[in-house]
């Protein structure tokens, strides 16, 4: 393990994903944040993560963490909500101490939980997510702990990552498995008013789950609201803004072929990237 002890350390902020879909969380952090450096980090050669055991995407995510550090990053953001909620808290908690205390790691599940009370009326909020976010009930948890008079019903949807990575979206067949997972929340719960979408991949799929919802649900996409939440981060952390470079430079790193992360990627981010492979272990 890389033992980084710079404390004044400066560089960019590292944006983690399993593969694509943390480019749609990057894609709106670079609007109000536009001025400072990021790297992107794809582990697009072991994705999904969604799938796979506790264990796992914690030493994945480590690895991944140490990479983003070792490139200089003094922030990392785990835009992956299935990384985030099985990893964030260890690599936290007992990680960080002893790779470098002064770096941050910080999460997406957290800032929609914080906001989720703002959007609701009913006090009854949906969860659409992988089968690893669901199981590890991240979001009813903290959504519990911060506002225990909200009722949180989650929905895993292990078709939806594969429906969007394979270009599937405008498809009867995507519309078959997403109206069957939209059924199955409103069923598990009549009264939910607002439906966050849990996983980086399901904000490409907005405009078709919102042709199964009724008139009145909120879908809260991540992006926008951890985009805020950097922000304010920075603004009340002046020590790790002052880390933070500032050249708006946007480096791509993935752990499969740089052509295939670029031509695909490209799709999530909105405009054409360039990327370079690299290894994790
Ligand atoms: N990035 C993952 C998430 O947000 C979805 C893809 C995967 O399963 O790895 O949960």
């Amino acid at each position: 393990m890389p033992m980084n002890t710079a404390l004044s350390h400066k560089g960019p902020i590292g944006v983690f994903d399993s593969g694509y879909g943390g480019l749609t969380v990057l894609k709106e952090i670079v609007k109000p944040l536009a001025n400072y450096d990021f790297i992107y980090l794809g582990d697009n050669a072991r994705t999904p993560y969604g799938t796979r055991s506790f264990e796992v995407v914690y030493q994945y995510t480590l690895q991944a963490v140490n990479k983003l550090f070792d490139l200089g990053c003094p922030l990392v953001i785990l835009a992956c909500n299935t990384a985030a909620a099985k990893a964030l808290r260890n690599i936290q908690q007992k990680n960080l101490p002893n790779i470098d205390a002064s770096r941050r790691v910080l999460g997406v599940v957290r800032p929609s939980v914080e906001v989720v009370h703002q959007y609701t009326s009913t006090n009854h909020v949906g969860v659409f997510g992988t089968n690893g976010t669901v199981k590890s009930a991240s979001y009813p948890i903290e959504i519990g702990k911060l506002h225990p008079q909200i009722v949180t019903v989650q929905e895993a949807c292990p078709i939806w990552v594969p429906i969007v990575e394979n270009d599937e979206i405008d498809t009867p067949g995507a519309d078959y498995f997403i109206e069957k997972n939209v059924n199955n929340l409103l069923q598990k719960d009549p009264e939910i008013d607002t439906i966050i979408l849990g996983c980086t991949h399901y904000p490409l799929l907005a405009h078709k789950i919102k042709q199964f919802l009724p008139e009145g649900i909120t879908l809260l996409s991540q992006g926008e609201i951890v985009a805020d939440s950097l922000k304010d981060y920075l603004h009340r952390h002046p020590e790790m803004e002052a880390r933070c470079t500032m050249g708006g430079s946007y480096t791509f790193y993935t752990t499969e072929q740089a052509a295939t992360f670029e031509e695909r990627g490209s799709r999530f981010f909105g405009q054409p990237i360039q990327a370079q492979q690299i290894t994790l272990s």
